[in-house]
């Protein structure tokens, strides 16, 4: 058996963040609270409370199923599964899909869940470059050079985390038509979508392109509610059962009071409203972003991501990222991810979808620490 693979960005937060007053690790938009959620959604709050604290349909409430699937062409609510948090949807397809001999394909950088999981489980797992010189685009020859007739599952964020890049056109067919050569599945993590800067479209799902793809979202991102835990996944309906089965174990089920809400929340109207809440957190954050990071000419750039409350900031300074990030939280208060944490050194992983004085006074507090180590130099 492999030796066990830590998930290095979540022990990084899970160690990090508490207590935190500049934090700028997050990857969802700013997150909302129970009053605002209950006013944008126009949720009736005697009707919310008279629900019993009890356990919910634990495939997902039938409703909740159907709204979730209503958001996929050709899906209906036996397509869907709710989980907790796309986190639970990620471990629950390792867990069902692979087999003795099977590999996995992931693109890096990435949120490296499901491809944790497989190696921890004892698989294979493969690394395709995505290129910054290139916007992040996937290395084309990378890809066709990992995958085999023992690939199992090609693993794609997309909008991605941590660089927010959109998959290109040609590199989804890419994807697409290297699946199909070898009867692989597209695991398509789509928590990011709706969170694009420049247009109201969402970005399309994989779901639909080919017969073997499980699309996997939450509330957590794109809707700035991740304390409901509250994700699922769609796959073709032969599939659900054997994922449901593990999902007993894992969870039994999410709760009663996140179906709930995560219900009311992806009604038209309401999703609408919080789509467009995220949306110019969003595309305000980054500009305010972009300004701040001009301040030490030549220091700081970043491929700017198409989608995503997160920008993957390179920088160019005489120290590694996490000698960076440790500066940052120990002398300014500001806590960001180190790009070590996604294998990729001298950049940090920046999340700008908030409050604006908040986002000023880090971005200003990054300066300030910048100033000090350039006049070291
Ligand atoms: C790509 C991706 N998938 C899944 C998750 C976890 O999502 P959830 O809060 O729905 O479990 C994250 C969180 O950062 C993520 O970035």
């Amino acid at each position: 058996m492999s030796e066990f693979q830590a998930f290095a960005v979540e022990q990084y937060l899970s160690e990090t963040e508490h207590g935190v007053h500049y934090n700028f690790s997050e990857s969802g938009v700013h997150p909302m609270s129970y009053a605002e959620l209950i006013e944008l959604a126009d949720i009736d709050q005697e009707a919310l409370l008279a629900n019993l604290v009890d356990y919910p349909q634990v495939n997902g409430d039938e409703a909740l199923r159907e709204r979730i699937a209503a958001l996929y062409s050709n899906a209906n609510a036996d397509n869907v599964l709710v989980t907790v948090g796309a986190t639970e949807a990620n471990t629950l397809v390792a867990a069902t899909l692979l087999e003795p001999g099977d590999n996995v394909i992931r693109f890096s950088p990435t949120y490296e869940q499901l491809a944790g999981n497989a190696h921890n489980l004892g698989f294979e797992v493969r690394t395709v470059d995505m290129l910054e010189a290139r916007g992040w685009a996937i290395d084309a020859q990378g890809l066709e050079a990992a995958v085999d007739q023992q690939t199992r599952i090609i693993h794609v964020v997309n909008p991605n985390n941590p660089t927010g890049r959109i998959l290109s056109e040609a590199d989804r067919d890419l994807i697409t038509a290297a699946a199909k050569s070898v009867g692989a599945w597209i695991v398509a993590d789509e928590v990011y979508c709706g969170t694009e800067r420049h247009c109201d479209e969402p970005t399309p799902s994989f779901w639909g392109d080919y017969g073997r793809v499980i699309a996997i979202n939450s509330m957590s991102k794109a809707y700035g509610l991740p304390g409901l835990r509250l994700g699922w996944l769609v796959a073709p309906e032969s599939l659900i059962p054997a994922l449901w089965r593990r999902h007993e174990y894992a969870s039994i089920t999410a709760s009663m009071m996140s179906m709930k809400l995560a219900c009311a929340a992806l009604a038209p109207a309401a999703r609408d409203a919080i789509t467009a809440r995220a949306r110019g957190l969003i595309r305000r954050g980054f500009e305010t972003l972009r300004e701040g990071l001009k301040v030490h000419g030549g220091v700081y750039s970043v491929v700017p991501p198409e989608a995503s409350a997160m920008s993957f900031v390179r920088f160019n300074l005489p120290l590694s990222s996490d000698e960076l990030a440790a500066r940052l939280l120990a002398e300014e208060g500001v806590l960001v991810i180190p790009g070590s944490r996604f294998g990729v050194e001298q950049h940090f992983r920046f999340s700008s979808a908030l409050p604006d004085d908040h986002l000023r006074e880090g971005l200003a507090r990054i300066n300030n620490l910048t100033g000090r180590i350039l006049s070291k130099v």
